[in-house]
């Protein structure tokens, strides 16, 4: 059984509802990969899958939200890559940000200077936990993201991982009341930015977990305490320190890898970090990443 396409799924999020929450945490776990390599899927060619790799994929992403594929197009930086691979996904709405290039697919990777190298994608320093766009408002609300490799670093550039329905998991076990004050619409707030006297995005106010049209878990969360304002009470604080002391501990399901060139990750918008990285002359890390509007595979 998906978990995902169990139409007890919208239920088993609502604490209003312990059985269907049981029924779908038995299904999800037993179901769950054990290790990063479940996870793997060779491709000859992402650009055109066969359809024995797309469903291998979709499997894996309908069981832990998230694929990775593993193809021989190392090192070949054709942005049609990713693009053609999230197509067959459904994958049609980029998140474009101002800096992205203008087909929304971004090249991270060590910028020398500029607008670029003052956001931490952009360095080769790590990045705390986090899902992808957490800033945006609810209407560009990022659901899947693809990060192709088209070079890795000399060393590090790791990524940790957690399925964010894991996560739900992990804190709802604990204490249902962790769920409640993160499913509250104004547990988390991040403030406006602004650039020269002018707002480039707007104060953005929601939950951190929420449940979608199609009865699907999304999720927004950074560990950054900068540029973040959390809803000051003691069950927020409370369930923040919790998900604070999960996502500090490893736990078996956790996976840590790195994309080598030509591999990629597919998913839904998961928890993860990246490690810091050192790069050399003949090795500079370049990762394409794409964010979408999308479900993988919901279209
Ligand atoms: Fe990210």
């Amino acid at each position: 059984m998906n978990p995902a396409a169990d139409t007890r799924a919208g239920a088993a999020f609502s604490l209003e509802n312990e059985a269907a929450y049981q029924d779908w945490r038995s299904a999800k776990l037993a179901q769950f990969p054990k290790t990063l390599s479940e996870l793997v899927v060779e491709v000859r060619d992402p650009r055109r899958l066969s359809a024995g790799e797309k469903q291998a994929l979709l499997e894996r992403c309908a069981r832990a939200n998230m694929a990775v594929y593993a193809s021989a197009c190392a090192n070949d930086p054709d942005k049609d890559i990713p693009r053609q691979l999230g197509l067959q996904f459904g994958l049609r709405d980029l998140d474009t940000n101002y800096l992205a290039d203008d087909d929304g697919i971004s090249p991270l990777s060590v910028a020398e200077r500029g607008t670029r190298g003052e956001f931490i994608p952009y360095t080769n320093r790590g990045i705390r936990w986090h899902t992808d766009g957490y800033y945006n408002p609810g209407e560009r609300t990022v659901r899947s993201v693809l990060l192709h490799c088209v070079e890795r670093a000399e060393s590090g550039g790791e990524n940790d991982l957690l399925d964010h329905e894991i996560a739900y998991i992990q804190l709802r076990d604990r204490d249902p009341q962790h769920v409640r004050a993160l499913m509250a619409p104004d547990a988390m707030t991040v403030p406006a930015r602004i650039e020269d006297g002018r707002i480039e995005r707007q104060e953005q106010t929601g939950p951190v977990f929420s449940v979608d049209a199609n009865a699907c878990l999304h999720m927004r969360y950074t560990a950054r305490s900068v540029s973040i304002a959390w809803k000051q009470d003691a069950a927020t604080r409370a369930a923040l320190a919790a998900l604070d002391d999960i996502l500090g501990t490893t736990s078996p399901w956790m996976f840590r890898g790195r994309l080598e060139p030509g591999m990629g990750l597919l998913g839904n918008n998961v928890l993860h970090t990246r490690t810091p990285f050192t790069d050399a002359p003949e090795r500079r890390r370049l990762i394409y990443r794409a964010r979408y509007y999308q479900r993988v595979g919901a279209g």
